[in-house]
């Protein structure tokens, strides 16, 4: 606004000082004027080119923003004050041309067209721009301050709503509900689908949908509905003298459908979104009071992974599960395993730990829950502890002396981080009672862990047996090199 007013005075100044020098210059040297001077010429210039520029101010304060913006209702585009301007200043330059340059005007417009044709094969898609807003301008269609819609071709483009804002000769400019100002090139504007939603009237129907049960009747609905959207006619934004209506609208699995159709006046001040808020909102407290609700799905579906086997040793569930896993109990019914896991023992023991040692004494039966644990053995052959089994989560050890009353035949020691559960001699014996099967297991055991065990002794002393003729060799080896190198140097003696 100021740069406007600053150009108006400076070129009401440029005319009244080009005339005061033209007028002084006529007075006081009128030879100076005389013989086609360029001087007058470019005073003339000046003069026109601001005169015109006043000429188009007057014509926007006068005529487009009192009279014709007034009988619009509303703002003039742009682009109509930019062409007015641009005849106003190609009239002007061709008065400038013929009367103050004494030129042939016609030439001037035939090269001003020749120039113009270039420039626009140029700038072609600018000229599609002016061209199309100088349409959208003439047909009315789409004037400021109208709320429109514009829907591309391309389904994958989101439809752009908005306020008309100005249209001008480049562009049109929409402002959106979230207050953003969208400029949208004339052609797009052109080429698009375009929905006047403050045309022919401002009011223009919506409509929202909400799902019942079934098993209320449709006339209910619709009276309960229709009362509700009815009770907000009144309210802002509301079109009071169109009736709203209620219709069924589908039927699903989840119930009928209704549709709640209703008049507003779209962003003055409801946004469709809002007024089906409204609507919505209103219907849900209506059917509430009428002890209803929406309709809810029937089905419920849910998805989940396929449970995972994960035992749980610290319920006496979980224990039992253990239990059935032991090769030793797996003859046992549910209700046995159940007692027994009462009286398990959990054991946490990191690795290199011993859980038993050769030759203490022991009435405890252990059951490897995780991990790994070695079996060793000493034997006076071997100096160190021979390893003769790994035992693996579901065996079992310690039986030997449980159910023989001797010393531990063996170490064992965990080989990893281990869990293992201890059972008591007298838990045994109960269940030995009950379940005689179980001895049996046992017995099976403690033989074959003896064959095991004699075998690793057996081992031990052929080892042992193999290493003492191995180191008595090894001597005699170096008696009989000896003796021989001894024998060959006497014989052949080494001169010195
Ligand atoms: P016990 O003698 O009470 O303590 C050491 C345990 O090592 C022994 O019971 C057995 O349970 C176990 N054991 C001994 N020898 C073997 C073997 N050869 N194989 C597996 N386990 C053994």
């Amino acid at each position: 606004m100021y740069k406007v007013r600053f150009l108006t005075i400076v070129a009401a100044l440029a005319v009244v000082l080009c005339q005061f020098v033209l007028l002084f210059a006529s007075a006081i040297a009128p030879e100076a004027l005389a013989g086609g001077g360029w001087l007058p010429k470019v005073l003339w210039t000046i003069t026109c080119l601001a005169g015109a520029h006043l000429v188009n101010r007057a014509i926007d304060v006068l005529i487009w923003d009192r009279l014709v913006a007034k009988a619009l209702g509303g703002t003039v585009p742009a682009i109509l004050k930019t062409m007015v301007a641009v005849v106003v200043y190609l009239v002007t330059m061709s008065m400038v041309v013929g009367l103050v340059y004494e030129q042939n005007v016609a030439a001037f417009l035939t090269a001003l067209g020749a120039g113009g044709v270039v420039l626009g094969l140029a700038v072609r898609g600018i000229f599609s721009d002016l061209f199309t807003g100088l349409a959208v301008n003439l047909d009315g269609n789409v004037v400021i301050d109208d709320w429109i819609q514009l829907s591309p071709r391309s389904a994958q483009a989101r439809p752009l709503l908005g306020r008309v804002r100005e249209i001008g000769w480049r562009s049109t400019q929409l402002e959106t509900e979230d207050g953003t100002l969208l400029i949208i090139p004339n052609t797009v504007l052109a080429e698009d689908l375009v929905t006047n939603f403050t045309r022919p009237t401002a009011s223009t129907r919506y409509e929202c949908t909400i799902d019942l049960d079934p098993s209320v009747p449709c006339d209910r609905a619709k009276r309960i509905l229709l009362g509700a959207v009815r009770s907000l006619v009144i309210s802002r934004g509301f079109v009071a003298d169109k009736e709203p209506a209620v219709l069924v609208s589908s039927t699903s699995e989840i119930g009928i459908q209704y549709l709640i159709r209703f008049w507003i006046q779209p962003w003055n001040p409801l946004s469709p979104t809002t007024a089906c808020d409204a609507v919505l909102s209103r219907a849900i407290q209506h059917l509430t009071v009428a002890g209803l609700a929406p309709a809810r799905g029937k089905t419920e579906i849910f998805y989940d992974r396929i449970a995972t086997p994960r035992m749980d040793d610290t319920t006496a569930e979980g224990r039992s599960q253990l239990l059935q896993g032991v090769q030793l109990f797996t003859s046992l019914e549910e209700e046995d395993r159940l007692l027994l896991a009462a009286e398990l023992k959990r054991l946490v023991l990191p690795a290199k730990e011993t859980v038993v040692a050769q030759g203490d004494n022991g009435d405890t039966l252990y059951i490897i829950a995780e991990g790994a644990l070695d079996v060793l053995v000493k034997t006076e052959q071997a100096p160190e502890p021979v390893r003769v089994a790994t035992l693996g989560a579901g065996d079992f050890f310690g039986e030997m002396s449980l159910l023989t009353g001797e010393p531990r035949r063996a170490t064992v020691q965990a080989a990893t981080p281990t869990v293992i559960y201890e059972l008591s001699r007298d838990t045994v014996a109960e269940l030995i009672e009950r379940r005689p099967d179980v001895a049996d297991v046992l017995s099976r055991a403690v033989a074959e862990r003896r064959v095991g065990l004699d075998a690793a002794h057996r081992n031990a002393g052929h080892a042992a047996k193999e290493a003492a003729v191995a180191t008595l060799s090894g001597q005699v080896s170096r008696l009989v090199r000896d003796f021989f190198s001894r024998r060959i140097r006497s014989s052949f003696p080494v001169p010195s």
